[in-house]
């Protein structure tokens, strides 16, 4: 059976293939394309999680042999939200899980000035109110950007939102929690703590260069 840390803000998806590949992942020697491969991999089985307890309904088919009512997914299509750059990576192996989702996107960047991060893209699905809403971004680190999104998406209309990513630091979880304690939040792994510059430890350093290589 698998085993997860569960509480009702949080899921750490303790599933061995899940932690096996995280490893790799963490890995300074994986390459661009292994480590795109691995998150493919993993956005599938979190993705598996983060859509865990999704709202059903029934509905009356045939089959070759007799009628039955068979259960299928309520309501509107899913709205998935990647936080750019980095949520790209999860956005498309999730959407393999999901085909029919409706997509979103949300770009924030940092203000060095004031450290707090500013708007620069917002294009999301509409009636956002009426969906499950799953903000992906790989990494929760200090909390600031997810924070900031999902005060975009809650202004935007959405109701029910889930924050899925891979890696999350103790002090994000806490700022996430604190802002918006009605959004679950599901990943692979809790580390250890952030460094004096925002990256997690020990991590696996920007996702965003590893996954596009652009370091
Ligand atoms: N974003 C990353 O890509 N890596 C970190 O460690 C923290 C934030």
């Amino acid at each position: 059976m698998t085993e997860h840390l569960t509480t009702q803000h949080l899921t750490v998806v303790k599933h061995p293939l899940v932690q096996h590949k995280l490893t790799k992942m963490r890995e300074r020697g994986t390459s661009t394309a292994k480590f795109r491969q691995l998150l493919r991999e993993i956005s599938l089985l979190i993705g598996y999680e983060v859509t865990r307890n999704l709202p059903m309904t029934t509905t009356d088919i045939d089959t070759p042999l007799e009628e039955m009512e068979a259960p299928i997914l309520k309501g509107k299509k899913l709205a998935l939200i990647s936080i750019l750059r980095a949520g790209n990576g999860l956005l498309d192996g999730v959407l393999e899980l999901i085909p029919s989702a409706r997509v979103g996107f949300v770009g924030l960047y940092r203000d060095e000035e004031t450290l707090q991060p500013v708007q620069y893209y917002f294009k999301v699905p509409k009636e956002l109110e009426q969906r499950v809403v799953i903000a992906v971004d790989p990494m929760l680190a200090t909390g600031n950007s997810s924070v900031a999104a999902i005060d975009l998406l809650k202004k935007a209309g959405a109701k029910d939102i889930r924050f899925l990513c891979l890696l999350a630091a103790p002090e994000g979880i806490k700022r996430m929690k604190e802002a918006h304690p009605d959004v679950p939040i599901i990943t692979a792994a809790v580390d250890r703590q952030l460094s004096e510059i925002g990256y997690i430890l020990p991590g696996l350093g920007d996702a965003g260069d590893r996954m596009f290589g652009t370091k």
